[in-house]
């Protein structure tokens, strides 16, 4: 049985991560929608060395995406009909927008109770993607992010009511190659959304406003956005490797009287604590609705 989050993350998050790795996969995945994600998702899979290109069958309803990705895939195959692809995979990840779902959904056909069903659309509940594909399909929801095309993703997990343990394992295989891998209760996947699938949208934002500091300040434009890209690197590494709170960490940097604890309060007068929580909160409200909008 996988584990949920716990207060202990930043080790189970390494383990994960550690593992995918040297885990390979003999099923035959096909990807549906090769936009950001599928493309994302398909190219880490590959670089992972976690599938070998020939278990992949791509389709999009743009058959020139699939076919460039198969290209650059150099063995990836593509499927120009989204039935008959499903029929035959071992599992389908199914990469459109939620919007588009539903209609996804239909033009598979009848899936077989072995094929597992994985979504990764935001706001799509498991009731949702059960009522579409069939009570007896195996379904798991997944929260990926954009870095797991560099293997450095962070994928979140949550079981349909006919996905077994075996096929937790084989989701958890897929995305623990692309990064950290957890399982969580369904109701948290709309936070999940907010904070680690839009969070590097957030997080690029504060690289950008730390290098116009730079900039600012008279560095020249690249030197400050490789550094302040490093030091948001090298803060989020302390994290995850101490185990201490941000706010301990935060407290070494900055000394009394210091220019650190200057900065600081000037983030403070500007709101940034509120102002990153709330943007958390507005966009987990939003992924919440997002698979119920015509
Ligand atoms: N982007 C992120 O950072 C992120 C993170 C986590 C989860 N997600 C979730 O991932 C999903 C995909 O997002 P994305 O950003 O990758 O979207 P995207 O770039 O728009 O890619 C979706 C692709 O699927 C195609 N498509 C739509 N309906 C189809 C169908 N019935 N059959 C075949 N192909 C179809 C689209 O074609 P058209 O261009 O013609 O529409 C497009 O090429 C979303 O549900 C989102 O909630 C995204």
């Amino acid at each position: 049985m996988l584990r949920t989050l716990s207060t202990n993350d930043h080790i189970a998050l390494r383990t994960s991560q550690h593992l995918g790795h040297t885990d390979t996969l003999t099923q035959s995945i096909a990807v549906i929608g090769i936009g950001t994600m599928g493309r994302a998702i398909a190219s880490g899979l590959v670089k992972a060395q976690v599938v070998s290109a020939d278990q992949l069958v791509l389709h999009d309803r743009d058959h020139a995406s699939a076919h460039k990705l198969a290209e650059e895939l150099a063995g990836a195959s593509v499927a120009i009909n989204t039935a008959t692809v499903c029929r035959s995979a071992d599992v389908v990840l199914l990469c459109v927008k939620p919007n588009d779902v539903p209609q996804a959904i239909a033009q598979m056909g009848t899936l077989s109770p072995h094929t597992l069903l994985i979504s990764i659309a935001a706001g799509v509940t498991l009731s949702a993607l059960q009522d579409a594909a069939g009570a007896d399909v195996p379904v798991v929801r997944a929260m990926p992010n954009t870095p797991c095309l560099i293997g450095q993703g962070l994928t979140v997990l949550s079981a349909g009511c006919a996905a077994t343990d075996a096929h937790m394992s084989v989701a958890h295989r897929i995305f623990a190659a692309l990064g950290a891998c957890q399982s969580l209760a369904e109701k948290h996947l709309d936070a999940v959304t907010a904070l680690s699938a839009s969070g590097p949208a957030f997080v690029y934002v504060m690289i950008e406003a730390m290098a116009a500091g730079g900039l600012s300040c008279g560095l020249p434009r690249d030197v400050a956005t490789a550094m302040a890209a490093r030091t948001a690197l090298g803060a989020a590494s302390m994290v995850l490797a101490t185990g201490m709170h941000p706010a301990e960490l935060r407290d070494q940097v900055s000394s009394p009287g210091g220019c650190t604890i200057a900065g600081l309060l000037a983030l403070e007068d500007g709101g940034m604590r509120s102002v990153v929580s709330r943007a958390v909160e507005v966009t987990a409200r939003t992924a919440a609705g997002l698979g119920r909008r015509t």
